[in-house]
This record gives C-alpha cells, sequence and structure tokens, in this order.
C-alpha cells in the first residue's frame, strides 16, 4: 500500500451553505447533510487524492459492480464540539484500518492511510460549522467505499469509490429498547464476511429485524450461526451483559464487528475497577440468570446510539424483564466514554483526536 502524503486536497466549495436551512433542535439520525463530501476514486491500480466537492448526487452505469455483486463497506464514526469549539473525533485511525481490512475480506483495494486522515481532516474543518454542539448531539460521519467498475462479469471490480459524507445528528434509539433473541437466522457465519462492515451484512439483518419488530420487538440479539445457543451482537452493536456486578463481553472473531466503542468500554471499566470478563455468553446462562435475578442488564455498544440499554429479551415465546437500575453501569459508563468524547475530561487513553 502506498501511504502517499505529499498531495494537495483539491477543494470545491458551495456558493451558498444550506446550513440556515437546518433545525438544529430536532435532528433525527443521518438524515440531514452537510455542504460538501470527500471523494476518492481508484482507477488504473492507484487511489487518487482526496478531493473535496460540494455534497452532490453521483451518476454510475447500470452495470457498476456494487449494484449486481455488493462490493460495498462503510465506516461510522462522529465528531463532537467542545465548550471551546474544538472539533475532537474519536479513535478515527482505527476507523480506517478497520476500513481496511473490511476492504481486503470484501477484495477492494486498500486506501492510503493519509487520504482517509487527512481527507478526514480537512473535510470537517470546512464543514466545522455542522458540528452540533448540543448535548447528545454530534456530526455523524460515514466514510464508505464501493465498486464502480463496469459489467456482469462476477469477479473484483476494477474501478472503486471512496467517499466521506457527513450528517449532523441526535440520538439514533430514544430509550431503552426490547430484543429478541434470534433462533433461526443469522448475520454472520465462520469464514464469511461478519467481521467486516460489508453492506450486504446489514441487509441481510433487515428481514429477519423485521420479524422481530412485528412481534414487538426493536432489535435482535445474533446468536452463533451454527448451535443458535450463544449470543454474538446486539442488532448492528456489539453485547454487554452483566451479571451480578462482573461485566461480559463475547470475544469477537469471524463472525463479530471489532468495535471501538467494545474495547473502549472494556478499558474504561477496567479502569474503574469493574470486572470485566470477554467470553462467550450461552443463551441458557442469561436465561437462567434472569430466573435467579443475577441479570442485572444488558447493553449494547457502537458509534451510533454509543450505549443502548436493553429494557428485555424474548426468548422462546417469553419475555425476560430486566430491573431497572438507579446507578446502571449503561448509564456510567456511557457518561463515561462521551466526557472523553467530547472533550469534559482528561483523556488517560490517548483516545481524543483533535481536528
Ligand atoms: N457491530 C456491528 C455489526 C456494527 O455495525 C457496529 C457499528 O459500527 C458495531 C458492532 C459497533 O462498532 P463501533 O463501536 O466501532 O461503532
Ligand atoms: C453503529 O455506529 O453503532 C452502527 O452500527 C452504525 C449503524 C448506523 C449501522
Amino acid at each position: 500500500m502506498i501511504d502517499n502524503t505529499a498531495y494537495k486536497i483539491e477543494v470545491t466549495k458551495v456558493a451558498k451553505s444550506k446550513i440556515n436551512d437546518v433545525d438544529f433542535d430536532n435532528l433525527g439520525f443521518g438524515s440531514v447533510f452537510t455542504d460538501h463530501m470527500l471523494v476518492c476514486d481508484y482507477k488504473d491500480g492507484a487511489w487518487s487524492a482526496p478531493k473535496i466537492t460540494p455534497y452532490q448526487p453521483i451518476t454510475l452505469d447500470p452495470s457498476a459492480r456494487i449494484f449486481h455483486y455488493g462490493q460495498s463497506i462503510f465506516e461510522g464514526l462522529k465528531a463532537y464540539k467542545d465548550a471551546e469549539d474544538t472539533v475532537w473525533l474519536f479513535r478515527p485511525l482505527d476507523n480506517c484500518k478497520r476500513l481496511n481490512i473490511s476492504a481486503k475480506r470484501l477484495a477492494i483495494p486498500e486506501l492510503p492511510e493519509a487520504y482517509f486522515m487527512e481527507g478526514l481532516k480537512t473535510l470537517l474543518r470546512i464543514d466545522s460549522q455542522w458540528v452540533p454542539k448540543s448535548e447528545g448531539s454530534s456530526l455523524y460521519v460515514r466514510p464508505f467505499m464501493f465498486a464502480t467498475g463496469e459489467g456482469f462479469h462476477a469477479s473484483p471490480s476494477d474501478q472503486y469509490k471512496f467517499i466521506i459524507a457527513c450528517s449532523p445528528s441526535g440520538a439514533y434509539f430514544s430509550g431503552k429498547v426490547k430484543v429478541l433473541i434470534e433462533e433461526k437466522y443469522s448475520r454472520s457465519a465462520n469464514g464469511g464476511v461478519g467481521f467486516a462492515k460489508a453492506a450486504g451484512n446489514y441487509a441481510g439483518q433487515f428481514y429477519p429485524t423485521q420479524l422481530a419488530n412485528k412481534k414487538g420487538y426493536q432489535q435482535v440479539i445474533w446468536t452463533d450461526d451454527n448451535t443458535h445457543e450463544y449470543i454474538e451482537e446486539a442488532g448492528a452493536m456489539n453485547i454487554f451483559v452483566r451479571i451480578n456486578d462482573t461485566l461480559i463481553t463475547t470475544p469477537i472473531s469471524d463472525r463479530i464487528l471489532d468495535g471501538i466503542t467494545r474495547k473502549s468500554i472494556i478499558d474504561i471499566a477496567k479502569e474503574e475497577g469493574i470486572t470485566v470478563i470477554v467470553r462467550k455468553i450461552t443463551v441458557k446462562e442469561l436465561v437462567g440468570a434472569a430466573n435467579d435475578g443475577s441479570l442485572k442488564e444488558m447493553f449494547g455498544a457502537g458509534t451510533a446510539a454509543v450505549v443502548s440499554p436493553i429494557a428485555a429479551f424474548g426468548y422462546k415465546d417469553k419475555d425476560y424483564d430486566l430491573p431497572e437500575l438507579e446507578n446502571s453501569y449503561a448509564s456510567f459508563l456511557k457518561k463515561r466514554i462521551t466526557d472523553i468524547q467530547t472533550n469534559k475530561t482528561e483523556d488517560i487513553f490517548g483516545w481524543r483526536y483533535k481536528v
């Protein structure tokens, strides 16, 4: 991989910003976009230097490989503004590295790290006014990469596009969620692409999630594809379980995304003196702990929702309610991580990245 830092980012700005049309008090998640985007093209065996252009639609040939063979990956991270209006990212290099892990698995050429990091920084400086400041909101940053090469031949594309688009956003979920433990469908399998942020992983989740929604659950708890005896992820988030005072999370594998929120929560919890165990968790154990009262909490962890507490889980036509806790690990850890992200507290881990 070339890591060519000697390049210039070409910038074309919008004639007029659309920021005044945006209601920053009522931001949903990922539905309004900033004035600019970053674009890199892969052609003739190399990635071109990033360009910043006005946010705009893209035109693709109907035979573009993305439509037929799904070579498409993405990332998600957030930019925050502190009291002094300084803009911060959280562990962005980890997103860059994971993008290239996903790229490799999908036979997409890896992007030079400097294009990602410098491109991201330049884009955020240009659109810095769009980074919301109010509690619970942030600028959701979506880097993504897909096959643009033409032709129906089922082989890797020879052309790709990398784009970073940004969306000022509020909370991903409001309130606690009720989840269904999946007994039939799987999001990933050994040897598959579960560890990658491949677009198709999410497409495959929609139908089983729709079925769960119809039964009154907001999310699915994915179990291992082989036995459905082990819990693996919570929707598009990593899963944490608190039994008595021990926090447990499943180990990452071929089937599970190596979440940046997950690993940060593990480090913060350990630093706070919470016992954290990384091991497999069986559904049987979860049901047993719910029945004997030792199951105190379950929550999902991911960039979009940060920490998403679970109110109840359903399994084999029975619902198991979790207790309402005054001092939950979920709210404590969410506060600790968002305080670091938003520069409200010291960052002993060196995770914060100044834009
Ligand atoms: N698991 C899946 C399947 C995801 O899509 C995500 C979101 O990115 C996560 C876990 C959480 O990862 P992160 O904390 O890096 O956002
Ligand atoms: C996350 O950031 O937690 C995600 O899973 C991204 C989601 C919008 C797909």
